[in-house]
């Protein structure tokens, strides 16, 4: 690992790295802050190690101890999004090798980009505060001042002080709970983390939560008031991790319980070990949206073992776990139902790229980070390109059994490390080393390093597609006066997955005239329909139409959930139709203290509000 860099970080992981993290953690509702200490176990890679520098956010640092002795600390400029580096200097030396202990006393600011602080009121039960982090990409160092660079991986053990009424999780195992000896209004919640993994996978929540037992090693936390809703929409977690035990080999991290969040949280699904995070938008009510959860199972293996070593890579992490997650469905719902799932993913490239411009160099699936945010980067392109990657070879290499043995076996080879492109590339070619005239068919700088569409074009089964592919045809083509041949039978046998299809095509035609999305509703009645995926794609076609109708439904779904998928495209919809454009913008003003501030950043720069108007 020495001499690799990191764009997205300022630590000095090619001189030492850390094994372990200790955290000692008082949170303070009153107040908004984290505060308390870290003890890093440090190991020295080099001969006379005698300063270490690692990343910080919005972070007041008290005291540096190392070993037991006070040590000299300054705090850089700060970066705009990669935060300030923390220079510590040791008061000793370290030979290779040897390892240390730097305990570091601070505090999180009230604003840290991955904390969330909410009201109760922004709760399901209204009586009580919740606080939740959120570190991919580069969050962790905005609670804990560390090596924030997914090349580094530590185990970690944390005591969390927090109200004794409210329950505290991380993503590790629960080890125990007692009274705070310290104030008796409050618990000390202590977690175990004995697996190495890497920052941006640390994760805390405190909360009024509750549990319900969903399998032999899973139980689903949330408020109480959606607690039911969530164990039957996740009842299937089980079946799934078999499954994908069955292809990737042993879940090595125990337990896998899963978090409904507030709807505020930013994304579908996180896969925080033990505890995969959720958005509250999966609760559809028949289990319909449940393939999030078989992809954050997936990054069992693909990203928490086997993880990207800069955020550059990070389709590693992504494509593969598409990947799996779609061989999961193909297990589970037969290959049809991975065949569609693949279509639509292409679908949603063919999207981003439109959105990103052909030629942008952020929809490369390697793209330069060098003074990029992560967060801006983010799009589904190493998803989306990196599975038509993988499935391609599959399709070259001898079907997907073939290449799940691939998988399989690169899981092996790399568990508990960190991989770039060219190490998983060195990998294919040495496992099929039979298929290297194959192999050197593929384009790959086109692949890797060039914008835009694939270099291949991908071909999938259409069966389940065909219906919703023949209505969006019926649709776009339709006249005035054919209007009245539609009914509701045209949807009676379509699953919810196939509606959300027949939107998305929908979506990529040109825009349909009101008259269409009036009549749309009045055979089909989609205004009635909660399902999250279906309400998006249905007004955002009923918004590119210019139905005045829709504004105050989209508004509405914009700002009463935050995940970004539909909250961003929402309110970029609602400010194109350019005679609501001021309303949308007043809007997101008033929302803004009560989003995410992930959220409120990306909306921002969305909708060009200025960082000085704010
Ligand atoms: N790890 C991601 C979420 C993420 C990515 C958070 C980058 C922060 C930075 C998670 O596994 C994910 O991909 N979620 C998707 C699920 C979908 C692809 C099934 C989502 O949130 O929609
Ligand atoms: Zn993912």
């Amino acid at each position: 690992m020495a001499g690799e860099t990191d764009p997205s970080s300022f630590s000095s992981f090619q001189k030492c790295i850390t094994k372990h993290l200790n955290l000692k953690w008082h949170v303070d509702f009153n107040s908004h802050v984290i505060k308390g200490s870290v003890a890093l176990t440090i190991e020295s890679l080099e001969q006379k190690l005698s300063s270490l520098v690692l990343d910080t956010k919005d972070l007041t640092i008290h005291r540096v101890i190392t070993n037991g002795q006070e040590a000299k600390f300054s705090l850089g400029a700060k970066h705009a999004f990669k935060g300030s580096a923390l220079d510590i200097t040791l008061p000793f030396e370290m030979e290779r090798g040897q390892q240390a202990v730097v305990e570091i006393f601070y505090e999180a600011c009230p604003e840290a980009s991955a904390l969330q602080w909410l009201n109760p009121e922004q709760t399901a039960g209204k009586q009580h505060p919740y606080l939740f982090s959120q570190c991919q990409a580069i969050h962790c160092r905005s609670m804990i001042p560390c090596q924030d660079t997914p090349s580094v991986k530590s185990t970690y053990y944390a005591q969390v002080s927090a109200p004794k009424e409210l329950v505290a999780l991380m993503s590790a195992q629960r080890d125990g709970e007692e009274l705070d000896p310290q104030d008796k209004s409050r618990k000390i919640f202590r977690f175990r983390q004995t697996v190495p993994m890497p920052s941006y996978l640390i994760a805390v929540v405190v909360g009024a939560l509750e549990w319900r037992q969903i399998g032999p090693r899973s139980r689903v936390w949330s408020e109480k008031e959606i607690i039911d809703k969530a164990a039957y929409e996740f009842s299937e977690t089980e079946t799934m991790l078999k499954t994908a035990e069955d292809l990737a080999g042993p879940y090595v991290w125990g337990q896998y319980d899963l978090l409904v969040l507030p709807p505020s949280f930013p994304y579908g699904g996180m896969e925080n070990p033990c505890l995969t995070y959720v958005t509250p938008t999966l609760l559809a009510g028949d289990r319909s949206l449940a393939n999030v959860i078989a992809h954050e199972i997936a990054h069992s293996w693909m990203g928490n073992l086997v993880t990207n070593r800069t955020w550059e890579h990070f389709w590693l992490n992504e494509g593969h776990t598409v990947y799996l997650e779609r061989m999961i469905g193909a297990r589970m719902f037969k290959e049809p139902f991975r065949q569609f799932a693949a279509m639509g993913g292409w679908k949603d490239l063919h999207d981003s790229v439109k959105t990103m411009g052909e030629t942008s160099v952020l929809t490369n699936l390697v793209p330069n980070l060098n003074e990029v945010d992560p967060d801006d980067a983010f799009s589904s392109v190493p998803y989306e390109k990196g599975f038509a990657l993988l499935y391609h070879l599959e399709q070259l290499l001898g079907g997907s059994d073939v290449f799940m043995g691939f998988i399989k076996a690169y899981i092996q080879r790399f568990a508990f490390n960190s991989v770039t492109t060219d190490d998983w590339k060195t990998f294919l070619y040495l496992y099929f080393d039979d298929k290297v005239a194959v192999l050197n068919k593929i384009d790959w700088n086109a692949w890797f390093h060039t914008p835009g569409m694939p270099p291949v074009h991908m071909k999938f089964d259409s069966t389940l597609a065909d219906a919703c592919i023949a209505l969006c045809q019926r649709w776009s083509k339709a006249k005035e006066s054919d209007l009245g041949s539609f009914s509701a039978t045209d949807i009676k046998e379509m699953s919810s997955h196939q509606l959300i299809e027949f939107l998305a095509l929908l979506l990529l035609e040109d825009p349909l005239p009101v008259t269409h999305v009036q009549r749309m509703q009045a055979v089909y009645n989609f205004n009635a329909i909660n399902n999250a995926e279906i309400r998006f794609r249905w007004l955002r076609l009923c918004l590119q139409a210019h139905w005045d109708d829709a504004v105050p439904l989209a508004l509405r779904m914009a700002t009463e959930q935050g995940r970004m998928k539909f909250t961003r495209p929402l309110f970029r919809d609602l400010y194109n139709f350019t005679k609501c454009r001021n309303e949308t913008v007043s809007k997101y003003k008033e929302y803004k203290p009560n989003m995410h501030p992930i959220t409120a950043m990306l909306v921002g720069k969305d909708l060009k509000v200025e960082l000085s108007e704010e």
